[in-house]
């Protein structure tokens, strides 16, 4: 379940810093990992379902734990979302599938960018903003709270900007529109039309 991370924490440098991403990554994304198992364990938890799967079947579970599972499951696929699309291999020029369904759906890849970015900047609190994709192929933009996964509302996600302040602060302090526009350079095109690829798939 834990997805070890492919680079080093300077390679994404002046973007997103060194202490950040070791900190976001090793304490964070693992600690939401840790407490998943363990309540998984103490469930007693046997079956072998997909981690997205698994919300869709959060009523398995006592209803006093139920919240906790889901809320620690939201936190593993977020960050493990955000971690796989986040990458220093300068890919971050959208193309092939998504680009053309991008295209679409915002009109244009700027056009998306510019409506991304001011969803983020709306978000109250902490959490994340999505580009996800409905059960009938349509894309759009949402924000999520806390650790809510898009799953929980029958989205699929594709891309996401983690908006905690965990992921910025240290760096930007309160300039949380520099870290957006800044993660726009980190985001890896040929990772995200891989996925997309397969989700849609997944659907038609
Ligand atoms: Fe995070």
């Amino acid at each position: 379940m834990y997805i070890k991370i492919n680079l080093d924490y300077n390679s994404l440098e002046p973007y997103i810093d060194n202490k950040t991403l070791m900190l976001h990554y090793n304490v964070i994304y693992s600690g939401y990992i840790d407490k998943l198992n363990k309540l998984l364990k103490k469930n007693n938890y046997k079956d072998n379902y997909s981690l997205n799967e698994l919300v869709d079947k959060i009523d398995m579970f006592p209803l006093e734990d139920r919240g906790e599972i889901l809320y620690n499951l939201g936190g593993v696929l977020n960050h493990k979302l955000y971690f796989y699309e986040i990458s220093d291999k300068g890919n971050n020029i959208p193309y092939g599938e998504i680009l053309k369904d991008i295209n679409k759906y915002f009109g244009s890849y700027d056009n998306f960018k510019k409506e991304f970015i001011k969803k983020s900047l709306n978000l109250v609190g902490s959490g994340y903003t999505f580009l996800v994709m409905d059960k009938t192929g349509k894309l759009q933009i949402i924000n999520t709270s806390n650790e809510d996964t898009p799953y929980s509302y029958g989205f699929i996600p594709i891309i996401v900007l983690d908006l905690w302040e965990h992921s910025y602060y240290l760096k930007y302090t309160t300039n949380k529109e520099a870290y957006i526009n800044n993660w726009f350079n980190l985001i890896d095109f040929k990772k995200i039309n891989d996925l997309y690829i397969e989700n849609k798939k997944s659907l038609f």
